[in-house]
């Protein structure tokens, strides 16, 4: 019996050991933690339960039938984060270069299954060559059945992947279907193609992390949310982003103990809109001060700035976050901002997150660049994304709203449930000078008569009131009540139950 007991032992010990020492060093060497490591960082201490762990690959061709390594290069199981349920895989650079098997896959499915079926989310550690070269098309498969359920999973549970490593061909498009992309600086990097296939194809010279580093998918191309220094912080920063999130499509985010008074007044927001309507102002402020204990969790944060998006609390609820940030472009709708405002909006209505809207907006960026580029479709996604969420929406202007930037920014028209206003507030189709220039262009050369009749449109629009009397703004509201009206209106919707027609699924503006 004792024999048979230290078998288990033995066994245990070897899949522990991944691809052996020498392969582990090399990897600590690159200031990488082993899939092991890695999720002792992740989960609570002692709360990891390992599945597979005595899974080997079918494979027999190029000698594979004498190299088998308990596991198949990647950790898979369930554990916790602050005692939530979550399931994880890891994949294990040291056996196979974290390579994906037909096997190794089937593990991966295994525990996306369970997720699904138990509701609650996953978290995949990334550190891969991508499809394991030895087993061809079983490998490809194995991906696919990864995207497949990566497809039905989504709206489900929240899916994070975590790049901490490479990742690179057609593996890619499994964190691309994720909620959530979290890179680890100077050792991860994501691309479709390497730097030697763009090289033969298109002749350019780049380095891997120019093509797919953290500081190109952080800033440039928008596919991450969100990446720090090393794999620890990393790893922290995900525990963070998944306090805020609810298990599945069926529950709520978990009410956080708070301790910032509900109706504490902040007096500093009286004064924040400077007096000149062109000058900017830091919208991460307003954010800060509003949340429970100033605690901000940014998504994007690089990406787009000319919009805020990211998580906070109020009264211990998560909330979404969405505002225009007037420090960059004055805050302005383009393409980028639009297209990550749409995505954050979709993840809050998907998994019944409320959702905050900020506006200080001046409309759509004008310019070929933009129209070229499709701004019409990529706005639309913005609007689509407010017009069909059902969640609590709670809407402040704080200065300028102009044109259809209006509309989109969860409007009362796209079902705003409240929607409040600064005195500082300016609702418009534009601001005076363009009217102004439109309306009375016979008179552009009486400088007198021009600046008469900015001052009477300043007058009957710069404000919130004519939207107020159509009911449009549910209330002007003192700049420093905004946190207890916001959590007083967070509350009264809690109950909301709205729906929209039955469909067999939407047809988005992709
Ligand atoms: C099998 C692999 C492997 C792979 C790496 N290894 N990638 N084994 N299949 N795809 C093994 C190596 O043989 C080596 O084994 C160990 O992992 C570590 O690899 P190194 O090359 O020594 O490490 P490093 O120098 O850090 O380079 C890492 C790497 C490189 C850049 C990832 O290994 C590499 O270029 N690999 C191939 C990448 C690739 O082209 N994959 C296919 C992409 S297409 P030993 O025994 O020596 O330790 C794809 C399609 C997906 O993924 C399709 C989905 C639709």
């Amino acid at each position: 019996m004792l024999e048979t007991l230290e078998e288990l032992e033995n066994r245990r010990e070897e899949a522990r050991a991944g691809g052996g020492e020498k392969r582990v060093a090399a990897q600590h060497s690159k200031g990488k933690l082993t899939a092991r490591e890695r999720l002792d960082v992740l989960l609570d201490e002692g709360s990891f339960e390992e599945y597979d762990m005595f899974v080997t690959h079918r494979a027999v061709d190029f000698g594979m039938a004498e190299t088998k390594i308990a596991g198949d290069g990647v950790v898979t199981g369930w554990g916790t984060i602050n005692g939530r349920l979550v399931y994880v895989f890891a994949q294990d650079f040291t056996v196979f270069g974290g390579s994906l098997s037909e096997t190794h896959a089937k593990k991966i499915c295994k525990i996306m299954e369970m997720a699904m079926k138990n509701g609650a989310p996953v978290i995949g550690l990334n550190d891969s060559g991508g499809a394991r070269i030895q087993e061809g098309v079983a490998s490809l498969g194995g991906y696919a059945d990864v995207f497949q359920l990566n497809s039905l999973a989504s709206g489900v549970i929240p899916q994070i992947s975590v790049i901490m490593g490479p990742c690179a061909g057609g593996a890619v498009y499994s964190p691309a279907i994720t909620d959530f992309i979290f890179m680890v600086r100077d050792t991860s990097y994501m691309f479709v193609t390497g730097p030697d296939v763009v090289k033969t194809v298109t002749n350019e010279v780049v380095t891997a992390e120019e093509l797919g580093g953290a500081k190109t998918h952080t800033s440039k191309s928008g596919v991450a949310d969100a990446a720090f220094d090393n794999d620890i912080e990393t790893l922290r920063q995900v525990r963070r982003l998944y306090d805020f999130l609810p298990l599945n499509n069926r529950e709520k985010a978990p009410t956080r103990p708070f301790f910032d008074d509900p109706n504490r007044m902040e007096e500093s927001l009286d004064t924040v809109i400077p007096d000149n309507p062109n000058q900017p102002y830091d919208m991460r402020e307003v954010i800060e001060k509003v949340a429970d204990e100033g605690d901000f969790c940014e998504l994007q944060k690089d990406y787009a700035p000319n919009i805020l998006t990211g998580f906070i609390r109020l009264e211990g609820q998560t909330v979404g976050v969405v505002a225009n940030q007037p420090l960059v472009l004055a805050g302005v709708l383009d393409i980028n901002s639009s297209r990550k405002a749409a995505r954050f909006v979709r993840f809050c209505d998907a998994f019944s997150v409320p959702i905050l809207t900020l506006v200080d907006v001046p409309g759509f960026l004008p310019g070929t660049a933009q129209e070229y580029g499709g701004v019409i479709k990529h706005g639309a996604k913005l609007l689509y994304a407010y017009g069909e969420a059902t969640v609590p929406k709670v809407t402040l202007i704080t200065r300028k709203a102009y044109g259809g930037a209006y509309d989109v920014m969860a409007s009362k028209h796209l079902r705003g449930d409240v929607n409040y206003a600064w005195p500082t507030a300016e609702i418009a189709v534009m601001g005076a000078k363009g009217a102004v220039e439109i309306l009375y262009r016979a008179e552009l050369g009486d400088a007198d008569k021009i600046a008469e009749r900015t001052k009477e449109y300043e007058d009957r629009f710069a404000n919130p009131f004519v939207a107020a009397e159509k009911g449009f703004i549910d209330d002007v509201v003192m700049p420093h009540a905004t946190r207890k009206r916001l959590c007083r209106a967070f509350a009264m919707l809690r109950g909301k139950d709205l729906q929209n027609p039955w469909k067999k699924h939407d047809n988005l503006p992709l």
